[in-house]
């Protein structure tokens, strides 16, 4: 297929989404622990409708790239990227992730899809800067985004309501002249 292997690390490659990845998607969708990360509305279980609707609006989207991350040994499916939201006079975007398949977290994976699109967003997309929101306690997904160079800009405080309680969130940014600086297209 068009594009397989195109974007390939080590251990993870995209790939496209396809309507044929909507259930598992759907599951990852489904899932309130994952949920419970990237979410700022009230996490809820989604529908195949709504998973449906998602998968519709990111193919004609003329301001994001989305891509499935696969495993190089298998081509197993572990979750998705995107840079949205393109702002393509600053040229900057916003970077999400989600590795669904939770038995594949804290192996690398994601750092890796991470690196993949960060070069991809300034190498192949010409973007400047690159912005994505954490929230507090996700301390796995914040180390991650450190360690390859984001730095922390702003402190929403109590932006974020969950499971009773109030949440502070954070705004990391990554320079393209600072990821080159520290060699980050070289892996
Ligand atoms: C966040 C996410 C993308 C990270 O990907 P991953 O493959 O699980 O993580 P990695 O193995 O690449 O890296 C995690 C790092 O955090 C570290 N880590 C794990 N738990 C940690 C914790 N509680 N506190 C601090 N560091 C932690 C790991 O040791 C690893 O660092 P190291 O490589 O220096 O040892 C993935 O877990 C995920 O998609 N989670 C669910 C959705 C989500 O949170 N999306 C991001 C929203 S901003």
């Amino acid at each position: 297929m068009l594009g397989n292997k195109l974007i390939t690390g080590e251990n993870v490659h995209f790939d496209a989404i396809t309507r044929d990845d909507l259930p598992l998607i759907g599951n990852w969708f489904s899932d309130t622990e994952i949920l419970g990360f990237i979410r700022d509305i009230a996490v809820y279980p989604q529908s195949e409708q709504e998973t449906e609707e998602w998968y519709e609006k990111i193919k004609d989207s003329k301001d994001a790239y989305h891509f499935l991350i696969r495993l190089n040994e298998n081509n197993r499916a572990i979750g998705f990227v995107d840079l949205k939201h393109i702002n393509f006079k600053s040229r900057w975007a916003i970077f999400g992730i989600m590795i669904g398949e939770k038995d594949c977290w804290d192996k690398g994976y994601g750092t890796e899809a991470t690196r993949l699109m960060v070069r991809y967003g300034f190498w192949e997309l010409n973007l400047n800067r690159i912005e994505l929101s954490v929230v507090a306690f996700n301390e796995r997904a914040f180390h991650s985004y450190q360690k390859l160079g984001f730095q922390q800009e702003v402190v929403k405080r109590q932006a974020l309501y969950r499971n009773g309680e109030y949440h502070d969130t954070i705004i990391m940014g990554l320079l393209r002249d600072e990821w080159e600086a520290n060699g980050g297209g070289e892996f």
